[in-house]
């Protein structure tokens, strides 16, 4: 899959693009991904990308014409554009969840926009993009932190970015059920202990174990994932 990002802080995009997970999936992975300064698609000399909003008020709004070079660059060379997704984060989209980033992970293309100040012209949003998503109900400064969420958790929906699958498929969320308590060596610390069961190597036990604990875990912290599916 290609991602593209596009913003006027690249520097907040590149160092955790490199970390980790996301890092060995674009090193021969199947992940590539692309950091654009929207500035570069400015073409005034100050590379000036937004201005105050027509008819007043505070703040500024991010102008439409880079924005729409920028996405236009971004799309050369796609050969299926039904299989492209131009995104704009803003707090006012679709709420970021599981279901979302597996319907992302199936797309070849994302185009990432990340807005700053008060939003974008509106004409971005008629024109450019398809889908406008949000991490959730409140205002980040700008569109780059929600950005490297949805980059990071739909990549690791893509096969082959997260080493073992069983990983993913345990994840939180991924079968509507929070992970259980998990625990490793030392066996005891500062006098708290582990289960016993765990150490028992009965597998058998230790799985159903864990099938409980994952229960009780979401009946106590989000019940309504069990009501959703009637479970
Ligand atoms: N930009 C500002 N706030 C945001 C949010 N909550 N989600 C996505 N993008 C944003």
């Amino acid at each position: 899959m290609l991602m593209d990002l596009v913003s006027i802080f690249p520097q907040m995009l590149d160092e955790p693009l490199k970390a980790g997970v996301l890092g060995r999936a674009q090193d021969g992975g199947p992940l590539q991904v692309r950091v654009h300064d929207l500035r570069d698609f400015a073409r005034d000399r100050h590379r000036v990308t937004d201005e105050p909003p027509y008819g007043g008020g505070p703040g500024m709004v991010m102008k439409p014409e880079p924005f729409f070079r920028a996405v236009e660059h971004c799309l050369e060379g796609d050969r299926d554009p039904s299989r492209t997704r131009v995104l704009l984060m803003t707090p006012q989209g679709r709420k970021l969840s599981h279901r979302l980033c597996q319907e992302m992970s199936i797309e070849d293309h994302l185009v990432i926009l990340c807005p700053r100040y008060e939003g974008v012209d509106e004409r971005v949003r008629q024109w450019a993009v398809t889908h406008e998503v949000s991490l959730g109900d409140f205002v980040l400064s700008g569109g780059e932190i929600a950005a490297l969420a949805v980059v990071d958790a739909v990549a690791r929906l893509i096969p082959g970015v997260v080493g073992d699958p069983e990983s993913v498929a345990d994840d939180s969320f991924a079968g509507d059920r929070l992970e259980g308590p998990q625990y490793t060596r030392p066996r005891e610390y500062r006098g708290l202990g582990v289960p016993d069961i765990l150490c028992s190597g009965d597998h058998g036990a230790v799985d159903r174990w864990r099938v409980c604990q994952s229960r009780k875990r979401t009946e106590m912290r989000r019940p309504e994932l069990l009501c959703r599916r009637g479970r």
